[in-house]
């Protein structure tokens, strides 16, 4: 029977399943059925860059407002009832579900400029944090924006919150980079020790008959895993970074698939939404099973099995198969 057990981000897991950052932060019931049905960890919703900009605003607001309190000034201020602003309830949620759930607690900030909001990382790892996740969601809009300005704000990010804390910091990424793995050097480079792949970006839809745009959050499918498989084996052997897939994962297959291709650490937050807790407890079981059957004794066995550098036919991960697969299609 395959052993589980994964060490992720310098903590011991009893499995390589996470649940990843989602509402379920808010629902401890849920949670608590989720570590029952196998979680390895959990990691919260994010913390936004916004919420916490918000917060510094709001005290600069008030020694200002003695000096000038006009209309211009208040409109700087993003709405109150989208973002709760600073840090301080998601640290007693984070208090809260250290002491509930006996499994790591994984805190989670998201954000994109470099700047004092980074330093409530420290907070976090004061509320009892076991990790930090960087949420890097960001969407290059501005043509003078180059692609190495983006990048290298993006580092300067990784680099402050690193610096902040003594707890790991794994950096969850978009796919889109024109060369992922010199950028993943990059975030090693910046003290990081994991990586998550991937972001999902949430693409809004159109809707016709309002002429306006539709904000549906649509979760995801099985058919969104190969995408990471692709970066995890790409950077297998590549970088020092413990990579965690994020994206896709529905059944045991696509869970061995994660781990052949290089994750230490397999998170799943649609299945767990769409069917309840007992999602985990299903995927841990075929996974198991799968794994096993294979023949293999541990994760560590098992792990970047697949991938670019060990495949037996590394072509298959490259240029040369999508060009043989054009030709081949019937
Ligand atoms: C409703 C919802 C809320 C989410 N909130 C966050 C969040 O706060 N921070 C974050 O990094 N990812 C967030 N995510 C993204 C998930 O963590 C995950 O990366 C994504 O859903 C892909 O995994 P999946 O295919 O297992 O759903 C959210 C996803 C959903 C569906």
């Amino acid at each position: 029977m395959t052993e589980l057990t994964t060490r992720w981000l310098e903590l011991e897991l009893r499995s390589p399943l996470v649940v990843g950052a989602s509402p379920l932060t808010d629902d401890l019931d849920a949670l608590k059925a989720c570590v029952e049905a196998g979680a390895g960890a959990v990691v919260m919703h994010s913390l936004f860059e916004e919420q916490l900009v918000a917060e510094q605003m709001a005290a600069h607001r008030f020694i200002d407002s003695r000096i000038n309190m006009d209309a211009e000034a208040r409109s700087f201020f993003p709405e109150s009832e989208v973002f709760e602003m600073g840090s301080g309830s998601y640290c007693r949620r984070l208090e809260l579900l250290r002491n509930a759930l006996d499994v790591p607690v994984i805190a989670s900030l998201n954000g994109i400029s470099p700047g004092g909001w980074t330093q409530h990382a420290r907070e976090l790892e004061q509320a009892g944090a076991q990790a930090i996740e960087l949420n890097l969601y960001d969407l290059a809009t501005d043509p003078s924006d180059t692609a190495d300005s983006l990048e290298q704000r993006q580092l300067a990010v990784v680099q402050s919150v690193v610096e902040q804390v003594n707890i790991p910091v794994s950096v969850k990424l978009s796919p889109f980079y024109s060369a992922l793995p010199a950028f993943v050097a990059g975030v090693e480079a910046a003290g990081a020790r994991g990586l998550v792949l991937f972001n999902r970006f949430y693409q809004p839809d159109m809707d016709l008959d309002e002429l306006s745009l539709s904000r549906e959050v649509v979760l995801s499918s099985s058919a969104e895993l190969p995408l990471r498989l692709h970066g995890m084996a790409t950077l297998f052997g590549r970088t020092t970074l413990e990579m965690a897939a994020s994206g896709g994962v529905h059944n045991g297959d696509d869970a061995a698939k994660a781990i052949l291709s290089g994750a230490t650490a397999v998170q799943v937050v649609s299945a767990v939404l769409a069917e309840g807790p007992q999602a985990l407890a299903r995927v841990t079981e075929e996974m198991k099973r799968r794994l096993s059957g294979m023949g293999y004794g541990s994760l560590a066995e098992a792990r970047g099995v697949l991938s670019l550098e060990n495949a037996p036919n590394a072509q298959a991960w490259e240029r040369l198969n999508y060009a043989r697969l054009l030709h081949g299609w019937k």
